[in-house]
């Protein structure tokens, strides 16, 4: 079914105590945003608004990067949902679809959720997502009828026997575009709060003699964020799910609850994960890699059989071919590794490219930065460079070269060829001996004279 999502994200998060719009704290390194706009994706909506008003030019560039599509209309005054809903009604005129109402702060409404709710469509005009909440406090409540939904009603207005209800409203809501915005245009604020209700659209629909009912889930698909300390909670409950599903996967997690996830962390099938590994946005590792304990990763790709760590920092741009090895206290960016190329102690590769087979000795920097533009290091297959080189970019290695340890590489060195680029090494017979000899002799005369 045709469908558009309206996600409402204006409100300032006052709680958060925070100078970002709340629906920008990330959780699993993705804005809350973000997992709504991707929970929505499932439906393949045809359009995707975010109604935002505090810090909207922050929360409309978090929206483009989840969705290129997505358009932003501004909600100045935050007068209630219904009236946040409200803002999107000119961009969906004419919208011969259905609208799905979510929350920028509500970012773990599963897919498998939605399509219930897609499913409910084919007998209900309108459908609500509702939840058994285990303290129902001041949730809107559900007034059902068997599987109709007669009406919401928000705490605040609810009498005693209405607040002992405990299915309760998460705020999600689908009916076809073209009536909610016509129930939305009939909402008032008479009510306790004196805002445009979202929720009062399903007692107007009754009135109409349209049918509404509720779609349930759990609890902690509707939890929404309000504080620091709900945000941190979310995030562990978030790296709960992500190591559930890697482990059913297929992949080893020696020590699960130390290995930090993103959003979109995908691990291959009899990968092994050691403790206290950071994955931060934008990796995928193949099946079969190794990654050592405290390594931190993000925006890279580890191919099959690739070692990495303990200790590797792996950041935007890396890309390891099959069986490269990765050391400890070794950062990469922008680096492309060959196949069974190794890089295993105590270097810096940026802006590189390394051929297959080859081996970068301990220590080894590439000088990518001149203090104003980065620069590029090419380094050939089967390239043998030495312990502490130091490569002045832009320069390249030829295939089967080799750098002498200590060289400061600025020229490019030609296939097959020794580059030695280090002050000659001079030998004094006798002098060690005779230098210590006149030291000691020093502080001799110094300690006598301190009598
Ligand atoms: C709302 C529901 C309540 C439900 C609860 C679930 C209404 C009237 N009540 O209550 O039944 O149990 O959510 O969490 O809908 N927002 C805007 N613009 C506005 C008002 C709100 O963008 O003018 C956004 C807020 O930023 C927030 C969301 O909508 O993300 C919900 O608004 P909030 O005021 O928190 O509603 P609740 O009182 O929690
Ligand atoms: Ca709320």
């Amino acid at each position: 079914m045709a469908t558009a999502l309206i996600i409402l994200a204006a409100g300032q998060g006052t709680r958060m105590n925070s100078e970002l719009p709340k629906v920008l704290h990330p959780i699993g390194s993705a804005p809350m945003l973000g997992h709504a706009i991707q929970a929505g994706a499932t439906l393949e909506p045809d359009h995707v608004i975010v109604v935002a008003g505090h810090g909207a030019e922050a929360v409309r560039a978090a929206a483009l990067e989840f969705d290129e599509t997505a358009q932003i209309v501004i909600q100045s005054e935050q007068l209630g949902t219904a009236h946040a809903v409200a803002q999107a009604a000119p961009l969906l005129a004419n919208y011969p679809g259905d609208a799905l109402v979510l929350y920028g702060d509500t970012p773990f409404i599963q897919p498998e959720t939605l399509e219930r709710m897609q499913a409910a469509r084919s007998t209900h005009d309108i459908v609500v997502l509702g939840f058994e909440a285990a303290d129902p406090g001041r949730y809107g409540r559900l007034v059902t009828d068997g599987d109709d939904l007669l009406r919401i009603v928000e705490f605040k207005d609810a009498t005693e026997a209405e607040r002992a209800l405990t299915l309760c409203n998460s705020g999600v809501v689908l009916a076809p575009a073209a009536l909610l915005f016509d129930l939305i245009a009939q909402v008032g604020n008479t009510n306790a709060s004196g805002e445009y209700y979202l929720t009062d659209i399903v007692g107007l629909a009754r009135v109409r003699g349209l049918s509404a009912t509720a779609v349930t889930c759990e609890e902690s698909e509707t939890m929404g964020i309000n504080s620091r300390a709900e945000l941190a909670r979310a995030e562990a409950g978030f790296q709960t799910r992500k190591r559930a599903e890697a482990l059913e996967t297929g992949v080893t997690l020696v020590a699960p609850e130390t290995v930090q996830f993103a959003y979109d962390t995908w691990l291959g099938r009899d990968c092994v994960i050691e403790p206290y590994v950071v994955f931060g946005p934008g990796v995928t590792i193949e099946t079969g890699a190794h990654i050592r304990a405290f390594s931190h990763l993000e925006g890279c790709h580890v191919a099959r059989g690739a070692v990495v760590g303990p200790y590797a920092r792996l950041r935007p741009g890396t890309e390891l071919s099959e069986h490269a090895r990765i050391g400890n206290f070794v950062e990469l960016k922008n680096a492309l590794i060959g196949e069974g190329a190794k890089v295993n102690h105590l270097s810096y590769i940026g802006d590189t490219r390394v051929g297959d087979e080859s081996n970068i000795g301990a220590g080894t920097i590439t000088c990518n930065y001149d203090g104003v533009s980065k620069h590029e290091t090419v380094i050939g297959a089967r390239v043998f460079i030495g312990s502490n080189t130091m490569l002045v970019a832009p320069v390249t290695v030829g295939d089967g070269a080799m750098t002498g340890s200590g060289s400061v590489i600025t020229r490019d060195v030609a296939p097959d060829a020794l580059a030695i680029a280090r002050a000659r090494q001079v030998d004094k017979p006798g002098m060690a001996a005779k230098l210590f000899e006149m030291l000691r002799a020093k502080t001799r005369s110094r300690d006598k004279g301190s009598n």
